[in-house]
């Protein structure tokens, strides 16, 4: 190939639709010249060729987005964990015969990575199978433009050790989540790692890097968090008359974001599974019924509550869906706004009153096909009302079992709601065998202690 008909043929490329900020000159006798500077030692001949054009300041305009920098910086893929891997064992498609001289077919960035989607499996199969479980890449299969593909949270050309995340920013969630991260950043978890402690938790953490599943599904986030602070659940029962059922029927953060606002997640779940319901892909039947039944679109009341139930075990089979209760915060935002524990909800008031705020706002949710909730307003009488006790009954008698979760929160709510004094006297009784048995249980820890100091 000539020198001039490379520079013709490269000029029209360039004017067609490839902004060059290199010299044009630089750039062709890359293209063109047989030699190519002697780079380190590990990179393969074909790979230095690769970098003789792309380790330059080049960027390609796709129609209508922001331009893309075609960049390689030799330097940065020395240092990275792919030094010992070849351009060609990831670009296989590259044909060294009309690149640069064709115009590719990818329209955008996202087109290119897409293409390149499955390619991580072939050398990190573990890795892959995890994320092919995650919400992400459900998301991904859905059409989702923005879920992340593997290379959007590594950079192929320049990953490290996977371990590294400092300063705390450079993970790679953070590009996305911009305000759960700020959140994050500032709560007690986020200073923590700030001040270079590596045993406070980064998002993933918590959240898993790979198999990244919707916050609120299941039991959330809680094994992850008992899994470090393990003593919580003897911590908390010091004070918290059965923690383990608070921690089941409370999300953490409902109490460690002393700030935020809660609200009742009625879930519906499936009894026989033991698991939440979850929407079929492309079969929209939480929408189609909750609208359906809510034509004025101000929240179910208990009475549309009740027949959706009903239709719900008519699609299934009979008695399989119920409801279960959780009280969690309004938003992704303020779950990580978790501070210092001095600061945590402590007064049991707070929830078991009278029209306490978190029982102020309920909604009904179902497992979207990727797991996140869809969620529909219920009418927070549906919690207070007497006679909403009657559909409730008739929750029982679809779920054929009781539903001990709602039923607590309905007699707590209804028990403040009756009468003040009524309440009290209910409540006290309520916790009365809790707070006898907690007494129980202090007089049995102090008295080996006794023994102990006797002896000594
Ligand atoms: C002669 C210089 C040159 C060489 C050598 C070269 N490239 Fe390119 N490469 C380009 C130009 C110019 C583009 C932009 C082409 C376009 O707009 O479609 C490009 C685009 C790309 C793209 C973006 C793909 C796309 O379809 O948009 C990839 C990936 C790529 N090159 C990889 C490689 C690999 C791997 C090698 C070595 C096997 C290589 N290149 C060698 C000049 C070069
Ligand atoms: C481990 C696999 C892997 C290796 C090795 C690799 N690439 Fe890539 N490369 C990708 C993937 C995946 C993309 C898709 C774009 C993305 O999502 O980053 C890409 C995109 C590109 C692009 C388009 C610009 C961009 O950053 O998206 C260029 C240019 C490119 N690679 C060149 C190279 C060159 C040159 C080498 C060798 C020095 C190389 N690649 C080695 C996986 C790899
Ligand atoms: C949402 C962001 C995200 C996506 C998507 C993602 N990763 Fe990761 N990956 C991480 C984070 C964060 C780490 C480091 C922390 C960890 O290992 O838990 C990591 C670590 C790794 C490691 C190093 C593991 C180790 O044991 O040190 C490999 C290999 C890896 N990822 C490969 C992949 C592959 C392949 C894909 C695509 C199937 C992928 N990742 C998708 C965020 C992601
Ligand atoms: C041809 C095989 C090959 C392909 C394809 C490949 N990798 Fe790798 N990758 C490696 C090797 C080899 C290492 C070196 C460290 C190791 O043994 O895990 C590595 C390391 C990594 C690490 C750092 C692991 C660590 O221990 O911290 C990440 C992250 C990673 N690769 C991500 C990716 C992603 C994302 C893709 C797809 C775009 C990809 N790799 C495709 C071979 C490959
Ligand atoms: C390339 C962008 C991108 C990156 C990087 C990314 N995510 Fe996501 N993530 C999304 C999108 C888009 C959604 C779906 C919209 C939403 O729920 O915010 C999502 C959803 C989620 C969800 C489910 C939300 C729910 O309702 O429960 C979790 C959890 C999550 N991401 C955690 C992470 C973690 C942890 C990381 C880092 C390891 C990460 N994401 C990195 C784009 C990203
Ligand atoms: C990777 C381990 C790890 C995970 C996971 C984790 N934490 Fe922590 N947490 C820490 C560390 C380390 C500290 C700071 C040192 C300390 O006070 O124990 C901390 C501090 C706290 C504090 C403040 C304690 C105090 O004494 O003021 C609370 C509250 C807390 N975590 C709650 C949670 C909750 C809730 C979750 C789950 C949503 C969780 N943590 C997940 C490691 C973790
Ligand atoms: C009903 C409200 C409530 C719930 C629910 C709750 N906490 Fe707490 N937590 C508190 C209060 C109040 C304190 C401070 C106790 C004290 O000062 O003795 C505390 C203290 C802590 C501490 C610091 C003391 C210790 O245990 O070492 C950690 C860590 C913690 N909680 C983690 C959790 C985790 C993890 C969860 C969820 C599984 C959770 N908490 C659920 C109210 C709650
Ligand atoms: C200490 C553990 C912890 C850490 C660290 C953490 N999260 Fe979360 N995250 C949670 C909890 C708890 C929830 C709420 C789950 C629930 O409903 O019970 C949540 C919820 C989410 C959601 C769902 C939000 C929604 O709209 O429902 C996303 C997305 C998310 N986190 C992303 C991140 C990202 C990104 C980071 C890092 C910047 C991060 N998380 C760090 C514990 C954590
Ligand atoms: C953040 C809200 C919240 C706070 C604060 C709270 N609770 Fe509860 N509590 C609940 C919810 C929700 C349930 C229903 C759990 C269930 O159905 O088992 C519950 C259940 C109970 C039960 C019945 C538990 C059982 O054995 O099934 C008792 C007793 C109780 N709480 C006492 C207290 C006391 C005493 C305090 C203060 C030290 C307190 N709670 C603080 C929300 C809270």
């Amino acid at each position: 190939m000539s020198t001039t008909r490379c520079v013709l043929q490269y000029a029209a490329l360039a004017q067609k639709q490839i902004m060059m900020l290199a010299a044009t000159v630089v750039l062709v006798a890359g293209l063109c010249a047989t030699t190519v500077h002697a780079l380190a030692a590990p990179l393969s001949t074909e790979t230095r060729a690769c970098l003789a054009c792309h380790d330059k300041p080049m960027v390609k305009q796709f129609e209508g987005a922001e331009p893309v920098s075609l960049r390689i910086s030799t330097q940065a893929y020395l240092d990275s964990m792919h030094a010992a891997t070849a351009c060609e064992d990831c670009h296989a498609d590259v044909d060294p015969k009309t690149h640069a001289k064709v115009s590719s077919p990818f329209k955008s960035r996202r087109e290119l990575s897409m293409s390149m989607r499955d390619l991580c499996r072939t050398c990190h199969t573990k890795k892959f199978t995890q994320y092919e479980d995650s919400v992400h890449a459900a998301l991904v299969r859905e059409g989702s433009k923005t879920a992340p593909l593997c290379s959007d949270c590594h950079n192929p050309h320049t990953v490290r050790q996977g371990k590294v995340a400092e300063p705390i920013a450079s993970t790679p969630c953070a590009r996305c989540h911009q305000d759960i991260f700020k959140a994050y950043s500032q709560d007690v978890h986020g200073q923590q790692r700030a001040g270079g402690s590596t045993a406070a938790p980064l998002c993933a953490n918590c959240h898993q890097a790979h198999a990244v599943k919707a916050a609120s599904l299941g039991d959330g986030v809680k094994k992850a968090c008992l899994s470090c602070h393990q003593g919580a659940v003897a911590a908390h029962s010091q004070w918290l008359p059965n923690a383990g059922r608070h921690f089941e029927a409370i999300s953490c953060p409902a109490c460690h974001a002393p700030d935020a606002q809660r609200r009742v997640n009625l879930r519906l779940y499936d009894l026989a599974k033991d698991r939440q319901v979850s929407e079929k892909v492309g079969v929209p039947q939480f929408t189609r019924l909750t609208d359906a039944a809510d034509t004025k679109d101000m929240g179910l009341d208990e009475r549309a509550l009740w027949s959706l139930l009903k239709e719900f075990n008519r699609n299934g089979e009979e008695g399989r869906t119920s409801l279960r209760g959780r009280l969690e915060v309004n938003s992704g935002v303020q779950a990580h706004q978790m501070s210092d524990a001095s600061t945590a909800i402590r007064d049991c008031k707070v929830c078991h009153q009278s029209g306490a705020a978190p029982f102020q706002s309920v909604s009904l949710t179902i497992a979207g096909p990727d797991g996140r909730p869809l969620r529909h307003g219920i009418q927070s009488d549906v919690l207070k009302s007497l006679t909403s006790m009657e559909s409730v009954r008739g929750f029982y008698a679809i779920g054929s079992t009781r539903i001990v979760l709602l039923d607590r929160l309905l007699v707590l709510v209804l028990l403040g709601s009756i009468s003040v004094p009524l309440g009290h006297l209910a409540l006290k009784r309520l916790f009365r065998s809790a707070r006898e048995r907690l007494e129980a249980e202090r007089l049995a820890a102090q008295t080996p202690n006794k023994e102990g100091l006797d002896h000594e």
